[in-house]
Order: structure tokens, then sequence, then C-alpha cells
């Protein structure tokens, strides 16, 4: 089994964090990340640490990986990085989407949905499709996606989103249902709230979400990067290989508490 692993989602969050604990493991890193301005400059400096970490191992790319024509564009470069060899792991990690709710002053639009629920679910099924077709799955690849409590309770703001993670569950048991026989494995985890930069952007109430969640989780504080990043590195070791179609969730307990 090579020893790439492939992040969408690589520069900050929770992508970030497992790049940084997945090189620590010895895995070498390729990322894609789309950032612009003052997230640009955060995404240098994970990619710096990245870089320091694998000594050099670390590729990462600044598009839109949720194209078309970014990923047959990368294939065959992702081809190259690993000398052919299938990677690891694919994990999706991307925030890249409409947050406002259906009715009211802002109410989303069709190419709203549709943006959404490609970034943030179907591109995922098109990249494992080609990654598949170009032999870059096999034996012991896993494939992993992150979701959240938006996937069954319905949130301020979060509805399109919450469309999305839907979607990708289903496409992520669907991926383990057809590649299991080839020992590929497809989970999502479910991250418990986690005070990122996609946080922000869900609600100008963030704030009074993450005191909120203190509060309602039983083990007193919100989901870190670095949890989910562990449990993702838990989930590459040969022990993991028969979880399949599966939500593994990294929150302190926090989908299982009452809401406040
Ligand atoms: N933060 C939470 O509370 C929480 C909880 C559960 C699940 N999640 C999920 O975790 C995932 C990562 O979110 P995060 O909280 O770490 O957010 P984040 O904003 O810190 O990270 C998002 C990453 O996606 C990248 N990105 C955005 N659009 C892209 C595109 N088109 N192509 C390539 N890269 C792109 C960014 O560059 C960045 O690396 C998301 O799917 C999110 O829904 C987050």
């Amino acid at each position: 089994m090579s020893e790439w692993v492939l992040i969408l989602g690589g520069s900050t969050g929770h992508g970030a964090a497992t790049a940084k604990r997945l090189a620590q493991d010895g895995y070498g890193i390729i990322a894609f990340h789309f950032d612009r301005g003052d997230a640009k400059k955060v995404a240098l400096k994970t990619i710096a640490e990245v870089n320091e970490i694998t000594k050099g191992r670390c590729h990462y790319f600044n598009t839109n990986a949720a194209s078309e024509k970014a990923i047959d564009e990368y294939i065959p470069e992702i081809k190259k990085i690993t000398k052919e060899k299938p990677l690891k792991l694919l994990l999706h990690s991307i925030a890249f989407g409409t947050t406002t709710n259906f009715f009211g002053e802002k109410p989303v639009t069709q190419r709203q949905m549709d943006m959404t629920i490609h970034v943030m679910g179907n591109a995922l099924l098109y990249w494992t499709q080609k990654l598949h077709e170009s032999e870059l799955l096999g034996n012991g690849s896993r494939i992993l996606g992150l979701t959240s409590e938006g996937n069954y309770l319905a949130m301020e703001g979060y509805g399109p989103v919450s469309v999305a993670k839907v979607a990708m569950e289903a496409i992520i048991r669907q991926i383990g249902w057809e590649l299991g026989q080839f020992g590929i494995t497809a989970n999502a985890v479910q991250a418990g709230v986690t005070p990122t930069r996609a946080l922000t952007k869900i609600t100008d109430n963030w704030e009074l979400w993450v005191e909120n969640t203190k509060k309602r989780n039983p083990m007193r504080r919100t989901t870190t990067p670095e949890d989910i990043a562990g449990t993702i590195s838990m989930l590459l070791k040969p022990d993991a290989d028969f979880i399949n179609c599966s939500i593994i969730y990294c929150d302190g307990g926090e989908s299982r508490s009452g809401i406040l």
C-alpha cells in the first residue's frame, strides 16, 4: 500500500489538522484547498508546517477541487506523485456552500442549492469514480467524508449544507457497498460543533452556538480539529479494515445529548 493520502480541503480546520497528523504518522500529503486573502495566509502556514513534518513529501494545490476539469487535470499528476500506487485515503473536508434559509429575506436559489450539494456532496463521488478508474484506489484504501448533526436536524442557515450532508452520507454508503469487494471502504466521520472558519460562516450567532455546545456536550467542550485528525489516523490502521458504510461519531457524545 502506498504511503500517500489525498485531502480535499487540507489547508484549515479539520483537513489541516488531519494533514499534520497523518504527516506525523508518516504519510505523504497531497491536498487541495481554495483560499484567497487572509485565508491564503493561514493556508501557507499550514503548508509550511506539513512540508516540514513530511520533509518535503507534500503537494498542495490551490484550486477548486470540485470542478470536473480539476479532477481530470490533477489525477495524472497524483499518479506521478504516488508512482502509480493506490492512495491510502481520500478525505473530503471541503466547506464551501451557501448558508442561508429556504425562506425569508434571502431564500436560497436553485443555483446555490446545486452548487452546495455538488461541492459538499457529489464531488466526493466523482473523485472516487475517477481515482478508482485510474487504479489509484486499492485493497486497504479508505474513502472518508465529514458529516454533522445537520444530517438530521434543521438549523439556522444550515438547510443547503444539511441536504449536502445527507447526499454525502448516501454516496459514502453506496461507495462502500460497491467497492467493499475490492477491500476499499467508505465511511463518514460525524464531528461535533467545531470552531473553525466554516462555523463562523453559518451564522452570526456562532459564538453563542459554541457556548451552548459546551454546556450541552457531555464532555463540556467543543470538538477540535485534532479530535477528528486522531479519529482518522485510527481509521487508517489495519484494525479498521472491516469498518465500512458507517458513520463514526467523534463529538464527545454531543449528538446524544438533548438540545438546550
Ligand atoms: N466546523 C464544524 O463545526 C463542522 C462540524 C461537522 C462537520 N464539518 C465538516 O468538516 C468539513 C471541513 O470543514 P471545516 O470546519 O474544517 O472548515 P474550514 O473552513 O476550516 O476548511 C475548509 C477547507 O475547504 C477548502 N475548500 C473550500 N472550498 C474548496 C474547493 N472548492 N476546493 C478545494 N478546497 C476547498 C478550504 O480551502 C479549507 O481547506 C466540512 O465538510 C464541514 O461541513 C464541520
